[in-house]
């Protein structure tokens, strides 16, 4: 079992929508037994609370359903349980370091999209305070990344899926 994690912010707007596109990728590939997928917050402004009205909308234009993910906040014990931790921008991870024990094996922890060719340390832009293009370019960037986190992880764990 390989345990994800996606995580920004509030867990209302951006790392919902990498549960979702990651899960369905998962999904496609015919290889949800071999993961467990979930996204939180580095803050708990909003936790128990659905993803944000734009994130739901933009998951569903492209046929993924996020309404019933709630927000939750990260801590180091939740933190422990995951493989691979997916940081949405450079405050996130930040943060997320902190929680961790120096020389602790787990989690590895990393930006989303350095998960894409080119060059390193780019973030996820906060969709949060902007209109739903903001969203659309979220989804876009995302989408793409998880797409490439699903290839290496097949790849490290020589998983078996359906194809492409
Ligand atoms: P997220 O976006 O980190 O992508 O979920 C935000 C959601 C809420 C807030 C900031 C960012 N907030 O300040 O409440």
């Amino acid at each position: 079992m390989i345990r994800v994690l996606f995580v920004c912010l509030g867990n209302i707007c951006r790392s919902p929508i990498g549960e979702g596109s990651f899960r369905a990728q998962v999904m496609r590939a015919g290889l949800s037994a071999s993961f467990e997928i979930a996204s939180a917050g580095t803050a708990g402004y909003h936790a128990g609370e659905p993803p944000d009205p734009r994130s739901v909308a933009v998951a569903r234009r492209h046929g993924v359903d996020i309404a019933q993910q709630r927000a939750a906040q990260v801590n180091a014990t939740t933190l422990r349980s995951y493989d691979e931790v997916l940081a949405m921008d450079t405050r996130n991870l930040s943060d997320l370091r902190r929680l961790i024990p120096q020389g602790a094996a787990r989690p590895r922890l990393g930006l989303l999209l350095d998960e894409l060719e080119g060059p390193r340390g780019r973030e996820v832009p906060d969709p949060y305070y902007g209109g739903s293009r903001g969203f659309d370019e979220v989804w876009a960037l995302v989408d793409q990344a998880t797409a490439a986190l699903l290839q290496r992880l097949i790849r490290e764990h020589k998983l078996e899926g359906k194809g492409r």
